[in-house]
């Protein structure tokens, strides 16, 4: 007897989309009936495309009453949510990689599905090839995870990589990284960390089983981040890298944030370089663990989504209530601790007046905000008689190191403060 063939449409042929369907042909239980595209006079140099499955109406695909699986690989918000709410009430499963989606309307598309039976998999839309989604809701199940440190954004890893073996500005690797292809030309959303924030919100909400709310992380971009600061950070035995992080303490509060950080180089985010993509997962009993390897492109994007295209239709026929252990229903809200109330060792670079008492200064205004130092680095006075400054803190509040660096600006002594980048810890 010939086994039914489950049958997919995909929503959208770009680099991922046209990855997943190479990728498809591969496998002789699942075919793709139809496929929505923004425009179906494109060329595309995609082999074996049959154009009579290919249109530019992806309601053709939601409602198509043959489709078993819907993949949706067109981003953002509009149209997508109302497309995936379609395809749910219309009877399909979810495969998508849709970050922005997922970290603003999680809740509702989770218990939309619930409420239809259906599931909607993820594990392309963080990390990209990384497998981290499906190995939380599996054989790593039996942890309880309090901490997650990850790169998850390629193009700004790329930037900061290419400053510190350069010592260029961001500017230039900025302008570099855009022409070849490595950066959007409206780079807003990798730069300023809202594309990691995404990716972690979801990531924190499932390893730490509560609801993180994307408007409680904090994020912080890499555009004020300077050659100097990567040079000073090397000298003192750091790299900088974007790290979204997450850390749900003994009391059940999560503080999850992405920004700059100073991160060891003995730790193993440190080597993580260019557009490759690391998370390392912190539980009991696992221990410590990292997974790297490509955030994005076609064939390791295209990776994750046929993984979870296959998972869905292994099931298919086969049971009434689908892959329970890997449906998404965090709805309980996490508390959360702010960024004013967490502790950090900070980087600090001042620009300072060559006078007595700078170094003495810099020290008093850190003693009244309760800020201990750890080390204090002055290496040359410039020919305007200045002198960059490097300080290291201990640990301290966030709430402190603000008040600090609002009394440096005040200070007689100081001409600038040039950065403030937090300190892995
Ligand atoms: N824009 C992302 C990055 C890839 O630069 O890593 C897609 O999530």
């Amino acid at each position: 007897m010939e086994n039914k063939k489950i049958k997919i449409g995909l929503i959208g042929l770009g680099t991922v989309g046209s990855g997943v369907f190479k990728t498809l042909k591969n496998f002789d239980n699942i075919e793709v009936i139809k496929i929505a595209v923004k425009n179906k006079n494109k060329k595309r140099n995609i082999p074996n495309l049959d154009e009579k499955i290919v249109t530019d109406d992806p309601y053709e695909v939601v409602n198509n009453p043959e489709i078993d699986i819907v993949c949706e690989l067109i981003g953002g918000l509009d149209p997508a949510l109302d497309l995936i709410k379609t395809a749910i009430q219309n009877g399909k499963h979810i495969v998508t990689a849709n970050k922005e989606l997922l970290a603003k309307h999680g809740v509702e598309l989770f218990n939309f599905a619930e409420e239809h039976n259906k599931v909607i998999l993820y594990e392309a839309a963080i990390a990209g090839g990384i497998p981290i989604i499906m190995p939380i809701k599996t054989i790593l199940a039996g942890n309880k995870i309090s901490k997650i440190e990850a790169i998850l954004n390629g193009t700004t890893n790329y930037i900061l990589t290419k400053m510190d073996i350069q010592g260029a500005s961001y500017d230039d690797v900025l302008r570099e990284a855009q022409e070849l292809g490595y950066a959007e030309t409206d780079p807003t959303g990798d730069v300023e960390g809202f594309d990691a924030a995404y990716k972690i919100t979801t990531l924190a909400t499932l390893a730490f089983k509560k609801r993180i709310k994307l408007e409680n992380v904090y994020r912080e971009g890499i555009t004020k981040v300077r050659a100097e600061d990567m040079k000073a950070a090397n000298d003192l035995g750091y790299k900088i890298k974007l790290v979204a992080s997450a850390k749900m303490d003994e009391n059940g509060y999560a503080d999850v944030r992405v920004h700059p950080m100073l991160i060891s180089k003995d730790s193993t985010l440190a080597h993580i370089d260019y557009v490759t993509n690391a998370v390392s997962l912190t539980g009991h009993p696992i221990g410590h663990i990292t997974l790297s390897g490509p955030g994005a492109g076609e064939f390791p994007t295209a990776s994750s989504v046929v993984g979870d295209i296959l998972i869905i239709a292994a099931e298919l026929d086969k049971t009434d209530y689908l892959l329970p252990m890997m449906r998404c229903n965090h709805q309980e809200p996490a508390k959360n601790i702010e960024i004013s109330d967490t502790q950090n060792k900070y980087y600090l670079s001042l620009n300072a007046k060559n006078n007595k008492g700078v170094i003495g200064n810099i020290g008093n205004i850190c003693a009244e905000c309760n800020i201990s130092l750890e080390s204090i680095v002055q290496k040359n006075v410039s020919e305007n008689n200045t002198a960059d400054i490097t300080v290291i803190t201990e640990l301290c509040r966030e709430k402190d190191m603000q008040n600090a660096v609002n009394a440096f600006k005040n200070s007689q002594f100081i001409n600038n403060v040039n950065s403030l980048i937090r300190v892995q810890i």
